[in-house]
C-alpha cells in the first residue's frame, strides 16, 4: 500500500523525538522510506500527561493492540526495560513485523532468540540506536567493515558517565550534582544505576562484540565496574598525572580465538582520543588487520540524537517490508 503503519512504544525522551520528527517531516520520511508513515499509536503509562510532538489521540496505555495489530509493519520500541519491552517486541517478530528498538539490554540478553524468531517469521531486528545512538558504529562494523577483520573496539560508550566524569573533572563539579544535570539532559537511564553501575556500557560492548565476531557475550562475562566507587582522591590523583578519569569499555580477540569484554574508569593519557571526549560525547575505536584504527564519535544520548539512530532503522525496516 502507499502509507506505511508505524507504532511506537514509548513516548518518552526519544519516543517523543521520534514522533515530532515523524509527523512534521512526514513528506521527506515518505519519500526515504517509499511510503507514507502512518502513527498508529504510541505507547504510555500515563495518557494524561501532555507531550511535546505527540497528538493526544495517538496516545494510549494499550502497548499490546500496538504491537499485535496485523496491520502494522513496523513495531518501534523506545520503552526500555526488558518486561513488558520483551513480550511486546517477541509478539511483533512472531508475526512477522519489522521490530526497531534502542533498548541496549533486551538486545544484550536476547538478541539471539530475537534474531532467530525474526529470521524465523520472516520480520526483522534493528537496534543501530542501541549502542552509541546517534554515533553509526554498528553499521560501520557490521557493513562498512564486513571484508576487514575486526581485532578490538575501545570506546566511551555511555554519555551519561562521560558527563559526569567531565564536569567533574573539568569544573570541579561535585559528584552528584553532576549526576544530576546528566538526568535533566535526558542522559540517564530510567534506573540511573544502570549508567553509574556500568551496566549501560556493558550490554552495549556485548553488542559490539556480537556484531563484530558474531559471538553471544552473556552480561555476566563483561567484567563491569562502574563510576560510583571513584572519590575526589582518584580525580585529583588522576589530575596529578597529567591523565583523566573515563569509563572505558573494551573488547577484545583472545589468542584462544574467545573475546574479552570489560567495563572500568581508567584513567587515560591526556593524549588519548578517549581522554578527550566532552560532555555527553562517545567515542569509539576500532581495530582492524587491513583498516587499521577507525575512530567514530558524537552523541550517545538524548532524545533527537537517538532518534536519528531509531529513524535510520525504520529507512531500513522500510527496504526490507518491500522486499516481502
Ligand atoms: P523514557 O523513560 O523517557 O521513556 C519511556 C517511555 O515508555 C515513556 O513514555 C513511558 O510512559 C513508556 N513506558 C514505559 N513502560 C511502559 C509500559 N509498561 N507500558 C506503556 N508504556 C510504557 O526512556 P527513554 O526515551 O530515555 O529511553 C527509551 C529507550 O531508549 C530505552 O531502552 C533506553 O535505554 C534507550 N535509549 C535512550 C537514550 C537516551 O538518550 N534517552 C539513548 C539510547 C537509547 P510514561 O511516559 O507514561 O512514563
Ligand atoms: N543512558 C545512556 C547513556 C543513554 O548515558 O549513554 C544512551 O544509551
Amino acid at each position: 500500500s502507499s502509507v506505511l503503519r508505524v507504532a511506537l512504544l514509548g513516548g518518552g525522551t526519544v519516543g517523543a523525538a521520534v514522533a515530532r520528527h515523524l509527523l512534521q517531516h512526514a513528506d521527506r520520511y515518505a519519500a526515504s522510506l517509499g511510503r507514507r508513515p502512518e502513527l498508529t499509536g504510541v505507547a504510555v503509562r500515563d495518557t494524561t500527561r501532555v507531550r511535546d510532538g505527540i497528538p493526544a489521540q495517538l496516545l494510549t496505555t494499550d502497548a499490546t493492540a500496538l504491537a499485535e495489530d496485523p496491520g502494522t509493519e513496523v513495531v518501534v520500541e523506545v520503552m526500555g526495560g526488558i518486561e513488558p519491552a520483551g513480550s511486546l517486541v517477541e509478539a511483533a517478530l512472531r508475526r512477522g513485523a519489522q521490530v526497531v528498538t534502542a533498548n541496549k539490554q533486551l538486545v544484550a540478553r536476547r538478541g539471539e532468540e530475537l534474531h532467530a524468531l525474526a529470521r524465523e517469521h520472516g520480520g526483522g531486528l534493528h537496534y543501530e540506536a542501541a549502542v552509541m545512538a546517534a554515533v553509526p558504529v554498528l553499521s560501520v562494523v557490521r557493513d562498512s567493515l564486513a571484508g576487514d577483520e575486526v581485532t578490538a573496539i575501545r570506546g566511551i560508550v555511555n554519555g551519561s558517565t562521560n558527563y559526569v566524569l567531565d564536569l567533574v573533572a573539568r569544573e570541579g563539579v561535585p559528584f552528584a550534582e553532576a549526576v544530576r544535570q546528566a538526568g535533566e539532559l535526558g542522559y540517564l537511564e530510567a534506573d540511573p544505576t544502570e549508567d553509574l553501575e556500568g551496566l549501560d556500557a556493558a550490554a552495549k560492548v556485548a553488542i559490539l562484540a556480537r556484531m563484530a565476531w558474531g559471538v553471544a557475550l552473556p552480561l555476566d562475562e563483561v567484567a563491569t565496574t562502574g563510576i560510583s566507587g571513584l572519590t575526589d582522591a582518584d580525580f585529583a590523583a588522576a589530575a596529578g598525572r597529567g591523565e583523566v578519569l573515563k569509563l572505558v569499555a573494551d573488547a577484545r580477540r583472545d589468542p584462544q580465538g574467545g573475546v574479552r569484554a570489560r567495563v572500568a574508569p581508567t584513567a587515560l593519557p591526556a593524549s588519548d582520543a578517549l581522554a578527550q571526549a566532552r560532555g555527553g560525547t562517545n567515542v569509539v575505536e576500532i581495530e582492524a588487520v587491513l583498516a587499521g584504527a577507525v575512530r567514530l564519535s558524537g552523541a550517545g544520548a538524548g532524545g533527537d540524537q537517538t532518534a536519528s539512530a531509531v529513524l535510520g532503522d525504520l529507512v531500513r525496516a522500510a527496504g526490507a517490508t518491500r522486499v516481502g
